[in-house]
């Protein structure tokens, strides 16, 4: 057995969102999502697996993380052990090239990450596929993750049919633009977030009628390669979600102001001719899924509202790989 793994997975945007869980213990989601797998925010994790280690220890970014998250990632690699019938603990050391918890998908990357990592280091041999519901017991938005491009998220019937499922490399003039307003964590995670909306929002049954529809017509998009389309459907089923956190109780808005300056500056874009689209995750920070090729024009614009570091080009990601011990010094 290898027993140490060092893999990286790309975070990925929903295009159809994932918000709300039907079974809270095997993250079986509500609706299928479609997401774009991006290539310039990951992260990269090691896991070693030790016959001397007496507990799971975990560091994120270079610091040992609390007894909290610890928990978290042993409940999550014990679905591992389980698979492997082993009692090894581990150690996980992490990094995101991603803000943490800000609402540009870290836990996607994370847990694709850490279970593409376990899966080696255990010599597990999971097929892609089967790798992604494990990624899902994670956070529901992981399992996307462990393909590149265009990425549906089956909801199935089971927990062992609700998996990632690789549409499309996204290599037809594809790209997204982000507009980071605030990379602070966010006071109510996701998980909080979608919770609070299943069980109090009265537009929440409406919310998943909608989105069964927009992923059929998503997909149909993507097929013929209409980009406007996809565009379209991607920023309308964006703020549908939005909408059912804003009739949940007490109300939920992840909105800052500069989001609606970043909306107002792609709307203005797409008045001139250039074909551009928001979508919000559970944080402030915008989206902008346009042409590749017009990423440039479209950063421009925006840089009349927002500073540079603050705008990022991003072309469509790849799947989980492994790293060399050469990529991990870097
Ligand atoms: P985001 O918008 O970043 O996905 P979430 O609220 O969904 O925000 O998830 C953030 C949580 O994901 C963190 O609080 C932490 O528990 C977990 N997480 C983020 N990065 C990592 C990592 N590299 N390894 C393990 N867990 C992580
Ligand atoms: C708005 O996957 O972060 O980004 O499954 O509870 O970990 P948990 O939540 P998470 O939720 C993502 C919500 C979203 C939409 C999406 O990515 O589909
Ligand atoms: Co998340």
């Amino acid at each position: 057995m290898p027993n140490k793994a060092c893999v990286r997975a790309h975070t990925n945007i929903a295009l159809i969102k994932y918000w709300g869980k039907r079974d809270e213990t095997y993250f079986l989601p509500m609706n299928s999502s479609l997401s774009l797998t991006l290539d310039k925010l990951y992260t990269d994790t090691m896991v070693v697996f030790d016959g001397t280690f007496t507990e799971d220890a975990f560091y994120l970014n270079g610091e040992k993380q609390s007894e909290k998250e610890t928990k978290k990632i042993s409940k999550f690699l014990d679905l591992f052990r389980e698979e492997k019938k082993t009692g090894l603990r581990a150690r996980v050391e992490s990094i995101n090239h991603v803000p943490t918890a800000a609402g540009l998908a870290s836990s996607a990357s994370a847990f694709a990450a850490l279970a593409g990592a376990a899966n080696l280091a255990l010599g597990l041999d999971l097929d892609p596929q089967r790798l992604s519901t494990f990624a899902r017991r994670g956070s529901g938005s992981a399992t996307r993750s462990i393909f590149g491009g265009f990425v549906e998220w089956d909801m199935g019937t089971c927990s062992d049919d609700s998996l990632a499922v690789p549409v499309d490399d996204a290599g037809w003039d594809i790209g997204m633009v982000i507009v980071a307003v605030n990379q602070k964590a966010k006071e109510v995670s996701s998980r909080i977030g979608m919770k609070r909306t299943v069980e109090t929002s009265p537009f929440y049954p409406a919310w998943v009628e909608a989105a069964k529809k927009d992923i059929v017509d998503i997909k149909a998009a993507i097929a013929a390669k209409d980009f406007v389309r996809l565009g379209e459907i991607t920023e309308a089923n964006g703020m549908k979600m939005h909408g059912t956190m804003l009739g949940a109780e007490p109300p939920l808005s992840y909105w800052e102001p500069d989001s609606i300056v970043a909306i107002k500056t792609v709307q203005a874009l797409r008045k001139q001719g250039i074909p551009c689209y928001v979508t919000m995750d559970a944080g402030p920070n915008v989206k902008v899924l346009c042409r590749l090729s017009q990423a440039e024009t479209i950063k421009a614009a925006l840089s009349e509202h927002f500073a540079a570091d603050k705008l990022i080009i991003t072309e469509p990601g790849q799947g989980i790989r492994e790293l060399t011990e050469e990529e991990r010094a870097v």
